[in-house]
């Protein structure tokens, strides 16, 4: 698994203004926009692309354009959601598949009631959406259906990560696929909870009000 920290200072500032509590739901909205679409030109160093001629003003040139199969990207639903419109803002050419998961707030393991997803992802690149990579076990059963269905290239892209569940995703997918991971900040540890401290609080209501 590789990990990328994004290193700006307009990261960084647009994620100080995410933590304080005091940041009402609208502005958070915009500024997980914001800050996807900065995660996002990170994630997308190596998207697949094919050369194509072009002709300019002035001549002919060769290019480079997006390469078929499209890249797919997939929120996890709920808080995931709240990241897709910054995300396919880079690459609207995106297909867009959708995974509903929530963690048992006991148990801590991850139930999927809702999946849309391509049968064969074979030669896709998939991007996941999920702003907190907290324990891990949403994201490596996540990881794990798209693999089932061939894929071998995904990126997560997540606001904040727990060591704890880097960890865990590490050991999980070992050398079975090429997994990245790319964050805004890696946080200090895992609360009694499995809350990411210092973090944010829960994503899912900061985004969009406790249902
Ligand atoms: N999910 C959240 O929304 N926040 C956390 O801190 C951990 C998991």
């Amino acid at each position: 698994m590789r990990l990328h920290v994004a290193n700006h200072p307009l990261v960084t500032h647009k994620l100080t203004v995410l933590r304080d509590k005091n940041t009402q739901s609208p502005t958070f909205r915009l500024l997980v926009d914001e800050l996807v679409t900065l995660l996002a030109y990170e994630a997308t160093r190596e998207v697949h692309t094919e050369p194509v001629e072009i002709e300019t003003p002035v001549t002919t040139t060769t290019g480079a354009k997006l390469a078929d199969p499209r890249p797919l990207v997939v929120p996890i639903l709920r808080a995931g959601l709240g990241m897709l419109e910054g995300m396919t803002r880079l690459l609207p050419t995106a297909e867009v598949g959708f995974l509903g998961m929530q963690r048992d707030e006991e148990t801590l393991e991850a139930i999927t009631y809702a999946n849309r997803l391509p049968e064969d992802l074979s030669g896709r690149q998939c991007f996941l959406l999920d702003p907190m990579l907290a324990t891990g076990g949403t994201l490596v059963a996540a990881i794990d259906y798209l693999l089932a269905r061939g894929a071998r290239d995904v990126t997560a892209v997540c606001l904040l990560a727990a060591p704890e569940g880097l960890k865990v995703v590490e050991d999980h997918v070992g050398d079975r696929a090429d997994v990245s991971v790319v964050v805004a900040a890696v946080d200090e540890r895992l609360n009694e909870k499995a809350y990411i401290v210092p973090g944010l609080g829960d994503a899912g209501d900061r985004l969009y009000g406790i249902v």
